[in-house]
């Protein structure tokens, strides 16, 4: 995945270059249609060292399929710092992070019929696709599908997709969902990416009544938890760390503290459905033996590389079926809002600004978040 990924970049910059497009340079002053770009505040990464600072930089104009968002929240994921780091490959610098946006729309394209200006409106995780009518319902598996930040993407000033630690945002209006007027901001941000990368594998492989296991209760996990109960799962969590036993168990689940497998080893065949979401490489056979024969195991995680080993022989002893989930498609995403809205589902948040993101930053790779940092971007 990263060779191609590194591939279609070459590629890329290579017919960049024949274009005569400015990297990095934020020089373009006139995009579509003629109209000006739009001048953005925002953080930035620079380089692989993990601190970002403060960026003025420039998106493309509005284009007709486009909707400009005034973005009144956006929260910190784990992939926003795996990203940076280099964990996934080599990126392009500078590069705005964020996959969590929601705010308000500020204008819209010609084209344009299911926003108008107003509307709250939320962003994850994509924002284009080169050859929309090719792009199914899961958007997430399209070829063509530009993601949210560091994608080669020619329409913006910069060559790559910018993410949305930043005052305002032009998304491709397929690609951004109608937030519930239940929902503060605060609350619908974490949505857009942790809500509905838990909520997608939840919908696909767990029924009511089924016993689920929860493993790694950060952003994903917690959302995770949340949301099987709402559904009507039996839920115990999986955590590394004891002080977050008591909101587990506030939440309606049961909590284990895994010290070794030791821990797990109770557990065996016990559970119908488990999602990992835990961000780096670990040992899976005893949490994969805590599935029943022909139950899923679900990764969300998604560690340095993308690399995981596992052992076909616990597989085939076990018989569980092991698969991996990437977010989940526009409509599944609206539907998750929706679904979270009514069934009382909120993210635990901690209210940060932009000179706070980088103390953040380390505090998520500690495990100190809790459970998701969302920034003010009126602090830019
Ligand atoms: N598949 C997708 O579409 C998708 C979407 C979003 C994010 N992700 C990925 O999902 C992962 C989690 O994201 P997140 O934002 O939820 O991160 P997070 O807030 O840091 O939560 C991850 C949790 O996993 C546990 N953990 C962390 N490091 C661990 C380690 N070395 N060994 C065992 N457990 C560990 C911790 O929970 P405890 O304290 O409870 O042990 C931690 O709070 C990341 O890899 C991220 O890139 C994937
Ligand atoms: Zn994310």
């Amino acid at each position: 995945m990263n060779e191609i990924k590194n591939k279609e970049r070459r590629e890329f910059l290579a017919k960049a270059a024949v274009a005569g497009v400015a990297i990095g340079a934020g020089t373009n002053l006139f995009g579509a249609a003629n109209k000006p770009n739009i001048a953005c505040k925002g953080w930035a990464a620079f380089d692989e060292s993990g601190e970002l600072k403060p960026w003025r930089f420039e998106r493309r104009a509005v284009g007709d399929d486009d909707i400009l968002i005034e973005v009144m929240a956006t929260s910190i994921c784990h992939s926003d710092i795996h990203t940076k780091l280099g964990h996934w490959g080599k990126q392009i610098y500078p590069q705005v992070p964020g996959h969590e946006i929601v705010g308000l729309v500020r204008e819209v394209g010609k084209n344009v019929k299911n926003f108008k200006i107003c509307d709250r409106a939320g962003v994850g995780c994509m924002v284009d696709n080169t050859d929309i009518a090719t792009a199914g319902s899961e958007e997430q598996y399209s070829p063509n599908t530009i993601f949210t930040y560091g994608h080669p993407y020619p329409k913006e000033p910069t060559g790559i997709s910018q993410g949305g630690y930043s005052d305002y945002f032009v998304v491709n209006s397929h690609f951004a969902i109608h937030i519930p007027n239940e929902l503060s901001w605060d609350e619908a941000a974490p949505l857009m990416c942790a809500g509905i990368t838990t909520y997608s594998p939840i919908m696909k492989y767990m029924k009511q009544g089924d016993n689920v296991a929860i493993i790694g209760i950060g952003g994903l996990g917690h959302l995770g938890i949340k949301i099987a109960i709402a559904k009507g799962a039996k839920v115990t969590a999986f955590t590394t760390t004891e002080s977050k036993i008591k909101d587990i168990e506030s939440w309606g689940a049961k909590a284990v503290l895994v010290r070794s497998s030791d821990d797990l080893a109770p557990f065996r065949a016990k559970f119908d459905f488990a999602l990992s979401t835990i961000p780096y490489e670990f040992e899976m056979e005893p949490y994969i033996a805590m599935v029943k024969p022909f139950g899923s195991f679900t990764l969300v995680g998604m560690p340095i590389n993308f690399s995981q080993k596992t052992q076909t022989l616990n597989l085939a002893s076990t018989k569980v079926n092991l698969n991996a989930s990437i977010i989940g498609g526009m409509k599944e995403t609206a539907e998750m809002a929706e679904f979270c809205a009514k069934a009382g589902v909120r993210p635990n948040i901690v209210k940060i600004t932009g000179e706070q993101i980088n103390q953040a930053w380390r505090d998520v790779v500690a495990k100190r978040a809790r459970y998701r940092f969302v920034i003010d971007p009126k602090s830019f």
